[in-house]
């Protein structure tokens, strides 16, 4: 195996004397940068297994050029120095998604415990990467976060038991994607994984669904069917919006995890399932059993392991890291070349508190690629696209205390156009003609307002 390969950025030269020593004689290919102009050139030509990036450097500092390197979507695990180690710098880095942060001096044996850490964690995620890839799953959870790594750790225990889960989290913030972890993380990971939706199946349909039926069972049930417990027997059936499911259907799903057995609707034998029943929901489930809409009864049985997913807000350290992977997508699938976030447009987006979560980060990120003609998004184009005091719709959302009015409704006439050209896919043309204004009086308007439009075809 080739050695790991290590570029240390630090301004004094004997400390890069010093550690680049130290670390040749562990088998490591050293490089060294002296500010951050080499660092990140450096950076752009190879890859790197680690980068050791101390804090304070003439010129653009350490956690500057973190930011940079994130928001250009380089995942390089990164382990920080500093000399002024205010504990404010460490919480900023691992914000950022440094594994590490150490103090000067450092000492040989301190630094490379760090790196073996690493290592050993990097190949735990390697290893999880290539499960994921055999197993065939699309995109796994990312994130690095403590409260996002924690969540991990959990899914992987709760993964090899049995018993039923329930996952809560406020909405996008990625319960599905945490099911599906479960599933590939289990025994089951071969069987089959079915899915339902009990927010979108109409009440008097959700038992046959879950159940299936016979033949006649009901008007047009015209042959007997197979429901989702049976087929994923072997396997997980993954019940989302369980807080929304009949209170009818609540007590015979209770009577099914209890027993292990079905009955088809309209059938009068009893079946015998295999299954592991893994349950989300966006709703708080103590209020709804307080409020009478909930079993209690039903919420300890599939509450055996919970699993609560943070909201956004919460690990905004993953921010750069799921922005870059959501800008990958979007430009795929617009067909557009790769742009980069600046380091502007990446801490105005970690600022946003983010009501809907990862999936709101997602909308915005591939409204920000459609919009921005450029390859760098910069802060501005962030600042025009981003929801306006904490979102929402109707007056109260731009109300702010103290600002003319004037601006206000710049503020509101800015949203709409975005909102238009959004509908429009960026089209200029219609977006003017659907709101009756000439093309030129919308560009105009777009120009004022600071609005970046898509480039037509
Ligand atoms: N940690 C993550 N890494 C990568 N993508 C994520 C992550 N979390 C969420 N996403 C993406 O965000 C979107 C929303 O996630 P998901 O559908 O799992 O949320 P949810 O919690 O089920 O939301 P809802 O309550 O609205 O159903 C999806 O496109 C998903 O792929
Ligand atoms: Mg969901």
């Amino acid at each position: 195996m080739a050695n790991p390969a290590v570029l240390i950025v630090d301004d004094e030269k004997n400390i890069l004397a010093t550690l680049s020593r130290a670390l040749r004689v562990e088998d490591f290919d050293v490089e060294v940068a002296g500010n951050a102009e080499i660092a990140l050139s450096k950076l752009a030509k190879s890859s790197f297994d680690v980068l050791l990036l101390d804090v304070m450097l003439p010129g653009m500092d350490g956690i500057s050029i973190l930011r940079k390197i994130r928001g250009e979507g380089n995942d390089v695990p990164v382990i920080v120095m500093s000399g002024h180690g205010t504990i404010e710098t460490a919480l900023e880095a691992t914000r950022l998604g440094a594994h590490d942060f150490l103090e000067k001096p450092i000492g040989t044996e301190r630094l490379l415990h760090s790196l073996s850490r690493l290592f050993d964690f990097r190949k735990l995620q390697e290893e999880n990467a290539e499960l994921r890839r055999r197993t065939g799953s699309a995109d796994g959870l990312l994130g690095e976060s403590a409260p996002m790594r924690e969540l991990r750790e959990r899914i992987e225990l709760a993964a090899r038991a049995n018993a039923p889960i329930l996952i809560q989290g406020a909405r996008g913030t990625g319960k599905e994607l945490v099911a599906r972890a479960i599933h590939e993380g289990s025994k089951r990971a071969q069987g089959p994984y079915e899915k339902l939706n009990c927010a979108a199946v109409p009440a008097e349909l959700i038992e046959s669904e879950l159940f299936g039926h016979e033949a006649g069972s009901f008007t047009g049930a015209t042959r007997q069917r197979r429901g989702k417990f049976e087929r994923a027997s072997g396997g997980t059936l993954f019940l989302d919006e369980v807080g929304d499911m009949p209170a009818a259907m609540q007590a015979k799903l209770l009577r099914v995890l209890q027993e292990g057995e079905i009955e088809r609707v309209g059938g009068s034998e009893l079946l015998h399932v295999d299954v592991r029943v893994v349950a989300a929901t966006n709703k708080a489930l103590p209020k709804e059993i307080e409020e009478g809409r909930f079993r209690a009864d039903l919420f300890d049985r599939l509450n055996v392991v919970p699993l609560r997913v943070p909201p956004l807000r919460e690990r905004i350290g993953d921010i750069p890291i799921l922005a870059a992977h959501f800008l990958t997508r979007a430009a795929e699938n617009n067909d557009r070349p790769k742009s980069a976030l600046s380091v502007g447009a990446l801490r105005l987006l970690e600022g946003y508190d983010y009501p809907g979560n990862v999936r709101e980060l997602q909308n915005l990120v591939e409204r920000l690629v459609i919009l921005t003609p450029g390859d760098e998004i910069r802060e501005s184009d962030a600042r025009a696209l981003l929801p306006i005091a904490g979102g929402g719709s109707g007056g109260a959302a731009f109300y702010r205390p103290g600002r003319p009015l004037r601006e206000m409704m710049e503020d509101v006439e800015r949203e709409l156009i975005v909102r238009a050209l959004e509908h429009h896919a960026g089209h200029v043309t219609k977006t003017a003609s659907d709101l009756s204004l000439e093309r030129s009086h919308l560009y105009k308007k777009m120009k004022a307002l600071g609005i970046r439009q898509k480039a037509e075809k």
